[in-house]
């Protein structure tokens, strides 16, 4: 089995690396920065001193914990706690001690040995837990883009608390003498500056390949199939003014009345196809959405607005939305929205499938990773903190409250193709395996939960 050690400083992009490298390899993941926080939490939980280096190695030593795309600490779920300002203040105080580390690097190998593999990431691993992984590497980048990309991740509008919470922990974690943050011996040095999640996976994936320890290459999504008798044009430019009048109104007076940061919108593609995938809470969201991009976004709409109103119904249609049967798997909207995505438009698509509430996001339908992995187009994530405090259920009208938007990472579906080995003669897997549809919408899931989370925490946050 292969195993991937991953090091560097907060924000270099870690865990979307791992992530990615887990979707394409089949593998494991662990993030061990996750477990130093659950003893942080821990401590501060139980009142347990940041310098009290015994009782805290007695907590490491004593505590249950699950680390995947939940972290489970003694029965319960800790994953937005472990991210929280109290944690990120203590943590690398925490980490520090060598009593501490003990614990958790033994839990760490043992994780590996349970799996004879995986990918492991953190500040030690390619120096402490793992030197002799088939292939190291020492992810990093410039200061000012961590803290953007940590602010984004908390769903902070301003990266200035970011990037001095970034350079403090920094500072401890490469002066501590046990296990101090450093470019090991033998290690490759990957610079993410100003570059795409892809970017930076195809060149760690060139680095697995090179071990000789890697599948073949990614193999690249299956072509769209089609559609008889239809054929999706680019819209005209009357269409796209239609689109920017309505847009300018409809979307300025949604940001009057919640008014709010949009946090991670660079992310998104200036051209090109992509899947916008937000949470469903209220009748507005597809409004509040359209704060993402000035692009126009084609709409999956229940078919119950055109059979209601047929004036709504033209409106919305001229405005790019189109309707879906949600009572089944909808094959014709299905069609349409790949041959949307294959005319290069973003598509919006709600994964959960109709409006829920609460703070968690329990389960996704599969359309959403269907159409990217047929497509090839990115799946965005997207937490719209705020929209259900506003127009709970039940609510006729919304109520002003500040809203903050929070686009993720993206989610690639080659990646995921990678894991099938699905590449046919022609370099073209000629179908999706379920597993593959069912793994990204679990992802998709995951990262929804995470960017919803950052969007409610940051509305909370004032
Ligand atoms: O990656 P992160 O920000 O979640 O990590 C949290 C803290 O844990 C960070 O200050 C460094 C520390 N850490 C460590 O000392 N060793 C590791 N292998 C992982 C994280």
């Amino acid at each position: 089995m292969t195993t991937i050690a991953i090091d560097g400083p907060g924000g270099a992009g870690k865990s979307t690396l791992a992530r990615n490298l887990a979707a394409a390899l089949g593998l494991d993941w662990l993030d061990t920065g996750a477990m130093y926080r659950a003893v942080a939490l821990l401590s501060l939980r139980r009142g347990v001193d940041s310098a009290d280096a015994a009782a805290l190695g007695a907590l490491a030593a004593s505590m249950q914990l699950e680390v995947g795309t939940a972290v489970r600490l003694d029965g319960e779920d800790v994953t937005g706690a472990i991210r929280s300002t109290a944690v990120d203040g203590i943590v690398s105080k925490v980490a520090a001690h060598p009593e501490v580390r003990r614990q958790l690097v033994e839990r760490q190998r043992a994780w590996v040995a349970a799996r004879r593999g995986g990918i492991v990431e953190g500040r030690d691993i390619t120096s402490v837990v793992l030197p002799d992984a088939d292939v190291r590497i020492y992810l990093t980048a410039g200061g000012d883009e961590r803290a953007s990309r940590r602010a984004v991740e908390r769903g902070d509008a301003d990266p200035s608390a970011a990037r001095a919470s970034i350079a403090a922990r920094d500072a401890l974690d490469s002066s501590r003498p046990a296990s101090p943050l450093v470019v090991a011996d033998g290690a490759v040095v990957l610079d993410s500056t100003g570059r795409s999640p892809a970017d930076v996976l195809e060149e760690a994936l060139g680095l697995v390949r090179a071990a000789g320890v890697a599948p073949g290459p990614v193999p690249a999504p299956p072509a769209p199939r089609p559609v008889a008798g239809r054929v999706v044009r680019p819209p005209s430019p009357a269409e796209l003014r239609f689109y920017a009048v309505c847009r300018a109104i409809t979307v300025g007076a949604s940001e009057r009345f919640h008014p709010g940061p949009v946090v991670g919108a660079e992310r998104l593609p200036a051209s090109g196809a992509y899947v916008l995938a937000p949470v469903h809470r209220t009748n507005l969201d597809w409004l509040t959405v359209a704060r993402v991009t000035r692009r126009r976004l084609r709409y999956l709409v229940k078919d119950e607005v055109w059979r209601r109103s047929k004036l709504a119904g033209r409106l919305i249609e001229a405005l790019g939305a189109f309707p879906v049967d949600r009572s089944a798997p909808d094959r014709e909207a299905l069609a349409k929205a790949l041959e949307v995505l294959a005319a290069g438009e973003p598509l919006v698509i709600f994964p959960e499938g109709t409006r829920r509430s609460g703070p968690t996001v329990d389960d996704v339908r599969d359309g959403a990773a269907y159409l990217a992995l047929r497509s090839g187009a990115p799946i965005y994530p997207v937490g719209l903190g705020g929209m259900e405090a506003s127009m709970p259920r039940g609510a006729r009208l919304p109520r002003p409250r500040r809203v903050v938007v929070v686009v993720g990472e993206p989610l690639l579906p080659a990646t995921f193709l990678a894991t099938a080995g699905t590449a046919s003669a022609g370099g073209r897997p000629s179908r999706v395996p379920r597993s593959v549809t069912k793994a990204l919408s679990e992802a998709l899931r995951a990262a929804l939960q995470e960017v919803h989370d950052a969007a409610e925490a940051a509305v909370g946050g004032g």
